[in-house]
């Protein structure tokens, strides 16, 4: 049986569709990893970069997935092959990565829905790293979070576009927004809070140099879910008359701000309590538990923060998942139940060996990593910036956009078909061969 495209599903308005895309943008990588490599960077500085190269460079992957959706109105697959059946190639890549992504990211999704019910009984905890460890280290409990995380997002992806996605971000995205202000007031309330102010807004201009500039880079795509076919499916759900610029402006707006109040959030809480700011997995699962800990009312605050946590990781988990069940609905002809289950089966099973990656499998290196390290680093340097070169490059060569435009301003629309057409595609390679070295 062919599903025509009467079946296919759209936005129920464009501002679920943006709310959406706000949703998948703002993730772990916001919270765990902005406020961080900002305040490694140069803090104010740091910023200033940022802020350029996501309205400049990184909207243009960003629209270039939008305008290959929208046109296309097809799965990644589908898209792909609607410009030539040969890059059917370029849309499995989508597949492949994004079921690699989401088997670590759902293990760490795992965990913040085990710290969700840990809330109330960290103050028992004396040993925090040592407690993370012990948690991870187990066999069977991170498995069931993991799966117990992947299944809430299948949940949702089973429901559908408008009963499922739309709905878990239209409830979920508003909460976390008024979590966020509320832990940011809390933060700023606790003694010596502005040290941590000053540890992400001061400028240190010396720390401008290359590296950097491929750290602020790297961060761009990965907070903005380019590079993975996650942007072109939504933006495959828009109808063909909806504005996408004012819509990539307005993501890019929403997802920095967040990512902004992250640090507002975090840093002034960890130098009130004398600590060292960390990175990754320690700051959020170990030194941010720690201050919860001596914090008055700190429950109800370690509650508040990792269902933060929990409400990010789950919309962008959400759009990740989304990728391969509608390249699975629409190549392959079937249901979306059936798609969504056979995905739970596939992301499941790899996500076990992932999750074994602290425990039983802590010795089985791949290229001395880790299956965890192995998958997060192949993703985040390669699979992404490559994914986001060849979709500049087919929307750039291969899709006549001289009728479409994409800006009001004729100009504005030609210097965005260059930057696409020449200077992202090098700009990526560049970023791959640093990648491939870091
Ligand atoms: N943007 C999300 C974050 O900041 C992660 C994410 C969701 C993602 N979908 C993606 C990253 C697709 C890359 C590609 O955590």
């Amino acid at each position: 049986m062919m599903k025509d495209m009467e079946n296919r599903p759209s936005w129920s308005s464009q501002f679920a569709f943006i709310i959406s895309t706000i949703g998948s943008a703002i993730g772990l990588g916001n919270i765990w990893r902005f406020p961080y490599i900002m305040g490694k960077n140069g803090g104010a500085i740091f910023l200033i970069i940022y802020l350029i190269l996501i309205l400049f460079i990184c909207s243009i992957p960003l629209l270039a997935e939008l305008i290959l959706g929208k046109i296309s109105q097809k799965n990644t697959l589908g898209a792909y092959c609607s410009i030539n059946p040969k890059f059917e190639a370029f849309g499995w890549l989508n597949v492949i990565s994004t079921i690699m992504i989401s088997s670590f990211y759902f293990v760490v999704g795992g965990w913040v829905i085990y710290y969700i019910l840990k809330s109330f009984t960290l103050n028992q905890i004396t040993d925090f790293g040592q407690y993370f460890t012990n948690f991870v280290s187990g066999t069977y409990t991170p498995i069931l979070f993991t799966l117990f995380f992947l299944f809430i997002c299948i949940f949702f992806i089973y429901r559908g576009v408008n009963q499922g996605i739309e709905t878990a971000n239209k409830i979920m995205m508003p909460a976390l927004g008024v979590l966020l202000i509320v832990l940011v007031a809390v933060s700023l309330n606790l003694p010596n809070a502005h040290l941590g102010l000053k540890f992400m807004f001061s400028p240190d201009f010396s720390e401008i140099d290359f590296s950097m500039l491929l750290a602020a880079l790297g961060q761009a795509l990965f907070t903005l879910s380019i590079g993975m076919g996650t942007i072109l499916t939504y933006g495959s759900y828009l109808k063909k008359e909806d504005n996408i610029a004012k819509s990539a402006f307005t993501i890019i707006v929403a997802d920095t701000i967040f990512a902004i109040l992250a640090g507002v959030m975090i840093f002034p809480a960890v130098f009130s309590f004398g600590l060292q700011p960390d990175s990754g997995a320690s700051l959020v699962f170990i030194t941010l538990p720690k201050i919860f800990a001596q914090m008055q009312y700190g429950g109800l605050v370690a509650l508040g923060f990792f269902f933060l946590l929990f409400f990010a990781a789950l919309t962008s988990g959400i759009s990740i998942v989304e990728v391969p069940v509608a390249v699975m609905i629409e190549k392959f002809n079937i249901s979306r139940k059936k798609a969504a289950a056979i995905m739970f089966a596939i992301i499941g099973l790899l996500s076990v060996p992932v999750t074994l990656s602290f425990s039983a499998l802590k010795d089985f290196k791949i290229l001395g990593k880790t299956l965890f390290d192995l998958f997060d680093f192949t993703t985040a340097n390669i699979l992404m910036p490559v994914s986001s070169m060849i979709v500049c490059l087919v929307v750039g060569w291969c899709l006549n956009l001289a009728n479409d435009y994409v800006f009001k301003s004729k100009t504005l629309h030609n210097i965005f078909i260059f930057m696409m057409k020449y200077i992202l595609p090098i700009l990526f390679i560049i970023l791959i061969i640093t990648g491939l070295m870091g």
